[in-house]
């Protein structure tokens, strides 16, 4: 994806904005619909479209753990590992998911079809412990064995469409 493809992009959208650091989010995302994750080349067409330096993207690229750094799997779960889910035992789900799909902790299985992460709070405290598939569905209260149904179930589903924009 090229810079004018990312500022053709943001165009409608940059009078929206008083502070152009707010455009630096839409354009990230926009750029990882091309591929499913921010290359270092998509990295640079951003900070060349929104007029910051590629290190000031990288930094807030890298503090967002919607935006990959590294290519992921096909689906992505994002277990909530934050105070109210942690003390509903998020850490034993974690655990659960990654023997189930063979991950020593977090990362993509061999076959590229999930990578597994821990997150911050994905606003569903009150179904704790949770997790959330791609970018859309949270899913909770989980019990280990729910999580593996999920896993299953999400096998047996069409390729997402987080990579549309
Ligand atoms: Fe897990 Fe809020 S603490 S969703």
């Amino acid at each position: 994806m090229t810079a004018d493809e990312i500022e053709e992009y943001l165009a409608p959208m940059r009078h929206e904005y008083a502070d152009p650091r707010s455009l630096i989010l839409p354009a990230l995302r926009y750029a990882q619909g091309e591929a499913g994750w921010l290359p270092p080349a998509s990295m640079s067409a951003v900070a060349e479209a929104t007029g910051f330096t590629e290190a000031y993207v990288e930094s807030v690229a890298s503090f967002y753990d919607r935006c990959y750094l590294e290519p992921v799997g096909r689906r992505v779960l994002n277990v909530c590992v934050t105070l109210s889910c942690m003390l509903r035992g998020s850490d034993e789900i974690f655990d659960h998911i990654a023997d189930y799909l063979g991950l020593d902790g977090e990362g993509t299985t061999g076959d590229g079809m999930f990578t597994l992460q821990r997150v911050q709070c994905i606003g569903a405290c009150d179904r704790a412990p949770c997790l959330q598939v791609d970018s859309g569905e949270q899913v909770g209260p989980l019990e280990p064995a729910d999580a593996t149904c999920l896993i299953d179930d999400l096998r047996d589903l069409p390729a997402p469409e987080r990579y549309e924009r």
